[in-house]
């Protein structure tokens, strides 16, 4: 039997095994997904059983995923490029580091009506998944991607990897065609941004990484303020897709029953 897992810290709330053991089942694969809390020190090692071929895959989330980068052979463009991993596998016995998280984003957001060509892109936060938001905002022919971090430092750091990008003051907030949560707040329900969140001005669309809560204060702000909202669960499931793909050689489906596995 195959087996693959989720690795990261705390790593409790992770959907990814449910929606994997999903697929794993419905096609008959004789495979399990398991999840798996790690300390850092414990990384190299566990890297190193899919080497051994004692794991066939694994999901790298919070904090891993650009920790995880000097205990693998070889990166993928969109790995190097945005310096995350999310997904490794064995290929010619070389360990491979590859990041879905950009198909992730890119397929989750054409499943909404809102044509992202040459809009205005604000990025609220610069944590592990904003490279990977970045890379497939430019894949995506945007006009423009402006970051706004609580510690701006660390949006200036994201110049190194993507010279194009702009970095503003937090919560200098204008007009943007589209604001992006992208911090961790909201996943507790009550968190707020503390900003004002109305100088985006109507008819914006407001997407939040997060998707459990389902609605967080930051996407309740931009409904209210009449503007279009998305969470961040077709993200989740297209980048569970890819890797599925990467692994099992097939692209499942989205059905009925994965949807309600967020619900
Ligand atoms: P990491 O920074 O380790 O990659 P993350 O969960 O991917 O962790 O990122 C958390 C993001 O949420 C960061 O951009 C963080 O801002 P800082 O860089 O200033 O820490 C942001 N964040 C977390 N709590 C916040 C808060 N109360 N207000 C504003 N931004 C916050």
């Amino acid at each position: 039997m195959k087996k693959f897992l989720v690795i990261g810290n705390p790593i409790e709330h992770s959907l990814s095994p449910k929606l994997h053991n999903f697929w794993i089942n419905i096609n008959n694969i004789d495979a399990v997904y398991e999840k798996q809390k790690l300390e850092v020190d414990k990384l190299e090692s566990l890297i190193f059983k899919i080497k051994e071929k004692k794991i066939e895959g694994i999901n790298v989330t919070v904090p891993f995923k650009k920790i995880v980068i000097p205990f693998l052979d070889k990166l993928s463009f969109e790995a190097q490029k945005t310096q995350s991993v999310n997904t490794i596998y064995l290929d010619n016995n070389e360990v491979i580091g590859h990041n879905t998280d950009i198909d992730g984003f890119e397929l989750g957001i054409k499943k909404f009506k809102f044509n992202i060509s040459n809009k205005k892109i604000l990025i609220l936060g610069a944590g592990g998944v904003v490279s990977s938001i970045i890379f497939a905002l430019k894949k995506m022919n945007v006009s423009e991607i402006t970051i706004s971090n609580r510690t701006k430092q660390k949006a200036e750091k994201l110049k190194d990897l993507f010279n194009s990008i702009n970095v503003i003051e937090w919560g200098e907030i204008s007009n943007f065609d589209m604001i992006i949560n992208a911090t961790s707040v909201g996943l507790k329900e009550k968190d707020e941004l503390n900003l004002d969140l109305s100088l985006v001005g109507q008819n914006k669309f407001f997407y939040d990484v997060i998707y459990n809560p389902k609605e967080t204060n930051f996407l309740k702000v931009g409904k209210k303020l009449g503007n279009m909202t998305e969470n961040g669960k077709f993200m989740f499931i297209y980048q569970a897709l890819s890797a599925f793909n990467i692994w099992h050689g097939f692209r499942p489906e989205i059905n009925e029953e994965v949807i309600k596995i967020f619900d």
